[in-house]
């Protein structure tokens, strides 16, 4: 295992380009089992991620090619050669289930094992099942896989989420192109994912209407062609750096960057006094003067605060003046980076859903554990104003979601380098 070891040292001032979005690319890369024709992502993150679900796609008989040192996808699922998404891959990466849908419209069946739990919450896809049923799918749940069959192919429905899922919005959005008739998603999801996603799907030929509002209606269509389709900017990857100069001071800017991605985000770093500019490039950020100010989150849907920026966030405010409120609202277990920043000195009390933090004058650098993707790189931004070194062990989990971290800490005067254990 790897780990990497932060030293805490003065401003970060230049420029870190942000990579295409790891939650629109697993969302995208499904779309290709919908067509006979190619499908080409360009801005493809380079991430493990990606790895895991090109294998799952593979073992379906699609192909992909990865070209340009990973930042090309291209694929072809002309010859589908299996119906099943076996275990051993989805439970290395969740978002597998994503090819339920749009295997099941291409096809009518498809078995895709349950991706189980992970360390930030359960993770039902109870919605996602529903939300095929409501197009006709028949589904059996038998040791520990999704048996699905739409005889006669899918047809459209009314599908009304009880949570604006993302995952469920989108493997429905996935089925609802090719099935016979109007879908109606009520309550979709809004992320910007989405919109990404609606927008591939047009170009490869489908009717879409509604998407980045809570009512898309979807018109099936025969059969989909192929398309090429740039992968939308990661707005996780963009908020995570963003607040780099915030803990360090200095001046970043973010190439690629866009307000509108993390408009919700961007009112919390103003109110804890940090500056954000647009630039010709992207986002320009600094702090405003002095320490960060204390301010209250609450997780939410897009267009609220991020859920993968809650880590983050609750790390800058460890040694923010005064006393901050964080209310996880999207999964239940999303606290583990707490007791690892406690060890570096950051005061925070743990109730619930709910994480009181009192700002300390600056936390300590020490030994940590990563425990999940957007925990890990909380605790790295931690130890790049923290006194001293942070190593933080168990870095794959960082592999998963961000690209040539050291290379892009380091390129703004970051002291990170990346140890064998
Ligand atoms: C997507 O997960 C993202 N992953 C997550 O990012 C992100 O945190 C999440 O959306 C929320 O924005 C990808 O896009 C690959 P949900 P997803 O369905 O689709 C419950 C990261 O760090 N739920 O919106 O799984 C669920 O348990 C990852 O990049 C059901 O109860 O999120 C959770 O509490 C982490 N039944 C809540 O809804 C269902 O059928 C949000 O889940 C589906 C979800």
């Amino acid at each position: 295992m790897d780990s990497i070891i932060v030293t805490g040292n003065g401003e970060l001032n230049g420029q870190i380009p942000i990579a295409g979005a790891k939650n629109a690319c697993l969302t995208l890369m499904p779309a290709t089992l919908l067509s006979e024709e190619p499908l080409t992502l360009t801005n493809a993150p380079r991430l493990s991620d990606i790895a895991t679900l090109s294998a799952l796609l593979e073992s379906l008989g699609a192909e992909v090619t990865s070209l340009a040192d990973g930042k090309v996808l291209a694929m072809s699922s002309h010859n589908l050669t299996s119906h099943l998404a076996h275990y051993d891959i989805v439970r290395k990466m969740r978002a597998s289930i994503l090819v339920l849908g749009p295997l099941l419209a291409r096809t009518g069946q498809a078995v895709v094992s349950l991706p189980g739990g992970c360390a930030i919450g359960a993770r039902p896809v109870d919605l996602h099942l529903k939300a095929l049923e409501a197009m006709g799918a028949e589904l059996e749940l038998k040791d520990g896989y999704v048996h699905a069959q739409a005889k006669g192919g899918l047809k459209g429905g009314i599908v009304d989420f009880a949570f604006a899922s993302v995952g469920a919005t989108e493997n429905a959005l996935m089925a609802a192109t090719l099935a016979k008739g109007t879908t109606v998603l009520n309550n979709a999801a809004r992320e910007p994912e989405i919109v990404d996603l609606a927008d591939c799907l047009r170009a490869m030929g489908a009717q879409i209407d509604g998407d980045g509002t809570s009512t898309i209606t979807v018109q099936g269509v025969d059969r989909l062609g192929g398309a090429t389709h740039q992968v939308v900017t990661d707005r996780i990857e963009l908020g995570t750096y963003m607040l780099a100069p915030a803990f360090c001071g200095g001046e970043v800017e973010l190439l690629g960057g866009r307000i509108d991605l993390l408009a919700a985000f961007c009112e919390k770093l103003d109110a804890a006094g940090i500056s954000v500019s647009e630039s010709d490039n992207g986002l320009k950020v600094a702090r405003k003067n002095g320490r960060i100010h204390a301010v209250d989150v609450t997780t939410e849907p897009f267009p609220g605060f991020p859920t993968d920026l809650q880590a983050q966030m609750m790390a800058l405010l460890c040694t923010a003046e005064g006393t901050s409120v964080l209310e996880e609202k999207i999964f239940e277990n999303r606290f583990m980076h707490a007791p690892e920043l406690m060890r570096m000195g950051a005061q925070i009390d743990v109730s619930g859903g709910t994480a009181t933090v009192t700002g300390v004058e600056k936390l300590r650098g020490a030994p940590v554990m990563a425990t999940d993707l957007r925990a890990s790189v909380s605790l790295i931004l931690a130890g790049l104003a923290a006194e001293g070194e942070t190593r933080v062990g168990r870095v794959y989990h960082l592999d998963r979601g961000y690209e040539q971290v050291v290379r892009k800490l380091s390129g703004v005067g970051a002291h990170i380098e990346r140890v064998k254990d």
